[in-house]
């Protein structure tokens, strides 16, 4: 079998997201690639594709270095049309060199039916006590978010009104004490994206979401963290609200075994929510130890180790 593997860009990544949203469901912005870039540094991502002859897609794959020594992958898939020839094989081992060479601890969200093989064949053996729970929210009740809004319990700023520096230590609380300043900074500032943090009385940090427009007019919330779920539910009605020019009415949450029930219980009130799915954390070496229990979402399902 003849293929090339290569750098991406960013035409590559609108091809790719088109393909992993026809194929396997999973939806992506055509200017996440750059917002990586801008997030880790360009020189720590590494977004491969494998292509035939004629220069066509038959897979992809990718790979951030973020701090603390930790590398993520994401986005590793072959077009069913050429899966089982080693192409994915191929793409994953020149994704992880790097991080080998470099001794990190690498990590994925595996979906189901990879762990084994990531486990016994590739050393991603560590985990972490929680599994990612996939929900589906549908129907959101736009005439509801005024009577539940009124019932705040915390106040509702947007990214511009808050100190970059105060919601990158929060971040840093809740990811287990790393430091993912650059992600902060520039995730929450997506283009296709809208950010909403919640202060206590006292002006404390308390919470904090993005929610972003990806393929087939989906709203992704990653993250959504937040100290309890009053604010929780605050933050998801901020989001939602008809004032962002990108919320939509249907779209997904990865939510912690630890949160994802008493998310459910949120979302009912005001839409229709599915559990759909479940994704595995694994790691090479350990498993990072952060505060699950506010993880409504996690930061990032391709990228994000929490
Ligand atoms: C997973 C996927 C990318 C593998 O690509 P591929 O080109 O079919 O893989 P290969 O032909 O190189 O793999 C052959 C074998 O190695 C396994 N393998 C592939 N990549 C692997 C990896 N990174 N680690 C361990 N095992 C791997 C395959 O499961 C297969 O095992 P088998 O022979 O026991 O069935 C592809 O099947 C796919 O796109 N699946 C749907 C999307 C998906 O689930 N992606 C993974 C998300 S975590």
């Amino acid at each position: 079998m003849s293929f090339t593997i290569e750098e991406g860009t960013v035409d590559d990544w609108r091809v790719a997201t088109d393909l992993m949203a026809e194929h396997v469901h999973w939806y992506k912005s055509y200017r996440d690639l750059e917002t990586y870039w801008q997030a880790y540094g360009k020189e720590n991502v590494s977004f491969l594709i494998a292509k035939g002859r004629e220069k066509e897609f038959y897979g992809c794959g990718q790979v951030a270095k973020l701090n603390g020594h930790i590398s993520t992958i994401g986005v590793y898939f072959v077009h069913p049309e050429h899966q089982g020839k080693g192409i994915g094989s191929a793409i994953f081992s020149k994704l992880i060199e790097p991080s080998v060479k470099e001794g990190r601890n690498i990590g994925l969200n595996a979906a189901p039916t990879m762990t084994k093989n990531y486990d016994c064949k590739a050393g991603f053996s560590k985990y972490p006590n929680w599994k990612i729970e996939v929900l589906a929210f549908k129907n959101f009740q736009t005439e509801k978010i005024e009577q539940l809004t009124k019932a705040a319990t915390c106040r509702i700023i947007d990214r511009r009104e808050v100190q970059l520096a105060k919601l990158i230590e929060y971040d840093s609380k809740i990811a287990g004490g790393f430091d993912r300043s650059g992600f902060v900074e520039h995730w929450t500032a997506h283009p296709d994206g809208v950010t909403k943090i919640a202060l206590a009385a006292n002006g404390d940090v308390i919470g904090y979401a993005t929610g972003r427009l990806v393929k087939n007019d989906l709203f992704i919330f990653c993250p959504l963290y937040a100290d309890d779920d009053a604010t929780a539910r605050q933050l998801i009605l901020a989001l939602l609200h008809r004032d962002n020019a990108v919320a939509r009415k249907n779209g997904y949450f990865f939510s912690t075994t630890p949160t994802y029930q008493r998310l459910m219980t949120i979302l009912s009130d005001f839409a229709d929510v599915e559990h759909t799915t479940y994704r595995i954390s694994q790691f090479t070496k350990e498993a990072p130890v952060p505060n699950s229990d506010k993880v409504y979402s996690i930061s990032d399902i391709g990228l994000g180790f929490i």
